[in-house]
């Protein structure tokens, strides 16, 4: 039976921790917001978000505005928040809604770099490829910190990520690598996929398809770890990994909910913070 990786336990740790920093600043960290349109998922994101950073003394101002708001007036407001010295971070929820003229690269291109706490932004993506950045994606460095907190080393060991976006498959294969582990990236055309996985002594799914990866698919004593966040068909969250199954056969395994979630949220108190301290707060 695998050890459970208690994301949600991990992350009231980090929370305090953040909480204490934050309280040593000589003035607090600040957060923008920006929700476009009246998505119900992106809305829950939102205001779990500024909730986090009340409980950590963050101050996040939030701009919600309609759909139809446009592109033009969208980077405007990001041009005025890139300015005001009280907000460390811009977060701007995606996806963007769809049928208007939005252009999700040019709005997260418009972030300044020194802002961009979701390090979405292409500067932002390079330094994470050459190792040397300030900012890393949420999801990814949620998933590392858990690994640490384990003892899971991937130093040496087959490392398979399984999907490929920018926001947790990419950035999340280079932090093994950076760590030393062998990887390989599969996704929605891998062949045999299976084949791949069954290597694996960490593995990380981020696909977003209920049951892709079943015990057959794990390797015995594996580190399981599952991005993804669906429903099942009475509405219940779940990820990509069968759990029932796969915690049989694995050494470690993330819960959904209560894994990579709640580490996620603190990892985006923790890029607000290293915001404020580079704009000169601590
Ligand atoms: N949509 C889904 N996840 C995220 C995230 O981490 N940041 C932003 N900005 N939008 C998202």
């Amino acid at each position: 039976m695998a050890i459970i990786i208690d994301g949600k336990a991990l992350a009231a740790k980090w929370k305090e921790n953040i909480k204490g920093q934050v309280a040593a600043l000589k003035q607090h960290p600040g957060l923008a917001v920006i929700l476009v349109g009246n998505d119900p998922a992106s809305r829950v994101y939102v205001t779990s978000k500024e909730k986090d950073c009340s409980e950590c003394g963050i101050y996040s101002e939030e701009f919600a505005v309609p759909a139809q708001f446009g592109q033009k007036a969208l980077l405007n407001l990001i041009a005025e928040l890139n300015q005001r010295p009280e907000i460390d971070g811009i977060l701007c929820q995606l996806p963007l809604p769809k049928g208007y003229d939005y252009d999700e690269q040019e709005v997260l291109l418009a972030i300044d770099p020194k802002k961009d706490v979701d390090a979405f932004h292409p500067y932002n993506v390079g330094r994470i490829m050459i190792g040397d950045y300030t900012y890393l994606p949420c999801t990814p460095a949620g998933v590392m910190a858990m690994l640490d907190e384990y003892g899971i080393d991937p130093a040496g060991k087959r490392c398979v990520v399984v999907g490929r976006s920018n926001i947790v498959g990419k950035p999340q294969a280079m932090l093994l690598l950076h760590r030393h582990g062998t990887v390989t990236i599969c996704h929605s055309r891998t062949p045999n996929l299976g084949e791949i996985t069954r290597e694996a002594d960490i593995l990380v799914s981020a696909v977003g398809r209920r049951n892709l990866i079943t015990a057959d698919m794990v390797k015995e004593g594996a580190a399981v770890i599952d991005v993804a966040m669906n429903r099942d068909e009475n509405g219940k969250l779940c990820g990509d990994v069968d759990f029932e199954a796969v915690s049989q056969k694995a050494g470690w395994i993330t819960p959904v909910p209560g894994g990579c979630g709640p580490m996620t949220r603190v990892m985006l108190l923790q890029n607000t913070l290293a915001a404020a301290v580079s704009h000169g707060k601590a």
